[in-house]
């Protein structure tokens, strides 16, 4: 579509024109078209551009600048783009620089000299600052929604994982045995606060910027209120400067976005290594994993390590466009339409990749066993019988040289540890309980803490916050 080899039909003269072609003698430069289009990507803002349209010219009406037929005419008109849009007939022009030029093009094309009057008082700086932010607030939402159907997996496989427990990891080394289910679940609480960061960001994008014009507003008797009721947005504007001059909203939510992608990323890698034949904790559903070209016995986990990769490219998307924000004066500058393919290219990715985890943890199988054998070494109970001592009056730096003592002499080859436990003076038989395969687990009773009761309880508060996460979502 911005092929510029491409011939122009002769009846559509108007689609030829630039639309500041009547202070220019010439028409634009084919490399000056292939350079600053955005046509090419942001095409997908056609339907947040026709509503936009349609309030400004339902603004222009009440404020007595066009007549209701020419409103009518016009409305008729963004109904047709939309249709022609829906079914795949809308023709692009080369000309046609961005989804905001094609579309008035078209508007006027079918209602005349009404659509001519379409851009009274608007300006694509504030035209187009108003379409992201509306797809913004539909897009964010969904990404909101596919978090919340992550969540809703990662809480069915905690309450079916019972009372498995596996290693639980400092430095990547086994420390404590946790509940499979805390373990999910900690993954669940990250993601939650995605859906409160995501929410907290939509208060700075629900603000209409339709009426700031190109910079500073209008001569004309409109109102920005009345269109900002109309398009159901939030809140105004308060400064024509700023509406169309910043863009620290978007670079909020791609940081939301690159957050949620991080999130991902851990996922990800700790399922790369739980399918390795050396933890075993997990095995991948065939339609969630990959085998390989060359290799036949090889089943890849390609789902959780691009989910690690692509959060390095959606990191760049953030940083990218941060540095194009950097030191640009007031207000608008087309470095701004740089916004878009970073802000698109994060959200489709964090989608795909939200979709993608989604499937893989809930048709994957546990190696309970596996996980269960991981964590019943000995040595995992060693702050347990620490504690044991402490209980008793040790102050625990003591109890902790004397249980590190017992390690030391196991490691050594000296005997089991629960031989050493029960025949040592302080800690005994009774001590030597707590060295048993599955015991270390319960301990862990404090709130929040790994252990069964307290996970049951966190189980609670988990599903009913999970409720409102997803009812804000689903926008109830
Ligand atoms: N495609 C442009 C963008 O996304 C629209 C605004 C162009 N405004 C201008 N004065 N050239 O930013």
């Amino acid at each position: 579509m911005t092929d510029s080899d491409a011939a122009l039909p002769d009846d559509h003269q108007l689609g030829a024109q630039t639309l500041w072609h009547g202070r220019f003698e010439g028409g634009p430069a084919e490399e000056l078209m292939a350079f600053t289009e955005s046509l090419s990507f942001d095409q997908r803002l056609w339907p947040d551009d026709v509503e936009g349209s349609r309030a400004h010219v339902r603004g222009l009406a009440t404020a007595g600048i066009i007549t209701e037929t020419e409103r009518d005419s016009v409305l008729s008109a963004l109904d047709t783009v939309a249709a022609e849009m829906v079914s795949g007939t809308f023709v692009f022009f080369p000309s046609d620089e961005d989804i905001h030029t094609a579309i008035e093009r078209r508007v006027t094309e079918l209602a005349g000299a009404a659509g001519g009057k379409l851009h009274t008082g608007r300006s694509r700086n504030d035209q187009s600052a108003t379409g992201v932010r509306l797809w913004l607030k539909r897009e964010l939402r969904v990404i909101a929604g596919r978090i919340t159907a992550l969540q809703h997996v990662l809480l069915d496989r905690a309450v079916e994982s019972g009372d498995t427990y596996l290693p639980g990891y400092t430095h990547l080394q086994r420390a404590q045995p946790v509940l499979l289910a805390h373990h999910l679940l900690a993954h669940g609480w990250a993601l939650g606060r995605d859906v409160d960061r995501i929410r907290d960001t939509l208060v700075r994008v629900d603000v209409s910027v339709l009426g700031a014009g190109a910079l500073a507003g209008s001569s004309l008797p409109l109102d920005p209120m009345v269109t900002a009721a109309d398009l159901g947005f939030g809140s105004v504007f308060e400064n024509s400067l700023d509406a169309v001059g910043s863009r620290d909203h978007i670079a909020e939510a791609l940081f939301d976005l690159t957050m949620v992608a991080i999130n991902l990323s851990r996922i990800g890698e700790e399922w790369v290594l739980w399918t390795t034949e050396e933890f075993g904790f997990a095995r991948l559903d065939d339609g969630y994993a990959t085998g390989s070209s060359m290799l036949p016995q090889k089943k890849n986990p390609d789902i959780a390590e691009l989910a690690r990769g692509k959060a390095g490219r959606i990191i760049g998307d953030l940083t990218g466009f941060l540095a194009t924000m950097k030191g640009l004066p007031l207000s608008y500058n087309r470095d701004y339409q740089e916004d878009k393919e970073p802000l698109f290219d994060a959200m489709d990715q964090v989608r795909l990749g939200l979709g993608a985890l989604t499937g893989m943890i809930a048709t994957a199988t546990f190696d309970t066993a596996r996980m269960q054998s991981a964590a019943d070494s000995e040595t995992g109970s060693a702050t347990d019988l620490a504690e044991w001592l402490v209980i008793r009056g040790v102050p625990f730096r003591e109890a902790h040289a004397i249980v590190g003592a017992l390690v030391r002499t196991t490691l050594a080859g000296g005997g089991s540890l629960r031989d050493l436990v029960t025949a040592h003076p302080q800690l005994g038989p009774d001590a030597a309980t707590l060295v048993a395969p599955g015991v270390s687990v319960t301990r862990r009773t404090t709130r929040g803490g790994a252990g069964p009761a307290a996970v049951a309880d966190q189980l609670v508060r988990f599903r009913a916050a999970l409720a409102r996460w997803s009812d804000w979502a689903a926008g109830r």
